[in-house]
Parts: C-alpha cells; structure tokens; sequence
C-alpha cells in the first residue's frame, strides 16, 4: 500500500519525505487555508520535493470552470492529479479531464454508490473520507471493504486512496483490506513509528550494554 501525506505544509513534507517513504501527498483547500499560502505557489514546492501523485483540489461548482482549473493545475508539474468533488459537474469534469489524459482524484466520497460513479468516469483515484464516516456514526472501514471489492469484481483500475484518517491503526486495517493508498496527516505518521514497548526495549538494551561495558 502506497503511504501518502495529508498535508500542505512543506516543512513536514520534507520531514517525511527524509525518512524515504513518503509516496505522494494530496492537499485539500481547508489544508492550504490552514498554511496560509499562496495555492499554485505551495503545490509547485511540494512537486519538487515529493515525485509522486500530488493532489491539488479545484473550488469551483460548474464543470467548465473545473476542466479549465484542472487544465491549469496539470500544466503545473508532471505528478499534478486535479481532485474533482463528487457532483454530477464533478463528474462531468471528470470524465472530461480523464479523456485528456489528466488524471483525477474524486474526493468527498462517503458511499459505496459514489465510488462506483467515480470509477465509470474514469477518475485514477477515489477518495472515501473514512474518519468522517465515523463521526457520522458509521463504520468508514467498512465502506472501504466495499469498494475494494465492488472495484475487484469488475477489474476498475481506479485507486482507492483511504482518506480522512484519525489512527495509526486505520492505517493497518487499510492495508489488511487491500487498499492502494492511505494519505496520512503528520500527526498519525509519527504514531505509525511509535510504541512505548520499543522505546522501554531500546533503553533496557542500552542500559544492559553500558552495565556490560563495566566489568
Ligand atoms: C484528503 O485528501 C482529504 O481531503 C483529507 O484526508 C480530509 O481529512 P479530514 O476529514 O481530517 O479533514
């Protein structure tokens, strides 16, 4: 399964990016809000340091403004994928953007019914909000177990790319259930590391070390 980071900030990109297993990133406009940034300025930074999908997600309602957007976006860099909302102009767009060859993340998925529009126009990735899900009272990994197999049954080239995540442990249940991409925000990347077991075993091993050391 593909790791990607959910975020725009460019520091933490090339944080991760160091580490050597960052694959992609996706922005969304509430992240690049949040960073205070100028839009097609921060999505250039974050082409150049990460060579994988970068998402960047289009504002506006009608599908022409949306192709003419997207067009724009992919002219950006090579890795550039355009995330179109999932609205019939969404979809339009989509399928639109899709048969020019500029590929297309639909994001704002919350139904097994949406994933399935998504595919039929072509998009190359699929993005259910799983954490949102939850907050709704409903089971979000439970929707990406449908759509994994609802894509397997007919072969969809689509990518399921897990979004809105919350725990590391969403991360792993993700991957058990064939998932091609999660897209992690900074904060749970770190607790992907983490455990308190391997930080106890690491100071036991070196304390036991100096002690040996001594004699
Ligand atoms: C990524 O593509 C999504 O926009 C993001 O994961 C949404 O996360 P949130 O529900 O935590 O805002």
């Amino acid at each position: 399964m593909k790791l990607f980071l959910d975020t725009a900030n460019l520091e933490d990109i090339k944080k991760y990016a160091s580490w050597g297993l960052v694959d992609g990133v996706t922005t969304n406009p509430s992240l690049i809000a949040k960073e205070g940034v100028n839009f097609e300025k921060r999505v250039k930074e974050i082409t150049k340091v990460i060579k994988g999908p970068v998402s960047a997600e289009v504002i506006s309602n009608d599908a022409k403004e949306m192709i003419r957007e997207g067009k724009k976006f992919a002219k950006w860099a090579k890795n550039i994928y355009v995330k179109c909302p999932m609205t019939p102009e969404g979809l339009i767009a989509t399928q639109k953007l899709s048969k020019a060859g500029i590929r297309v993340n639909m994001t704002l998925i919350f139904s097994a019914a949406q994933a399935l529009l998504a595919a039929k126009a072509g998009a190359a990735f699929v993005s259910p909000f799983i954490g949102r899900v939850d907050d709704m009272g409903q089971d979000g990994m439970e929707l990406i177990e449908e759509i994994v197999q609802m894509y397997a049954n007919y072969n969809f080239k689509t990518e399921v790319l897990v979004a809105s995540i919350r725990s590391p442990r969403q991360v792993a249940e993700a991957a058990m259930i064939g998932a091609d991409i999660c897209t992690v925000p900074t904060a749970i990347y770190d607790k992907l590391v983490k455990h308190p077991l391997t930080d106890n075993g690491l100071d036991k091993f070196l304390a036991d070390w100096k002690k040996s050391k001594k004699k």
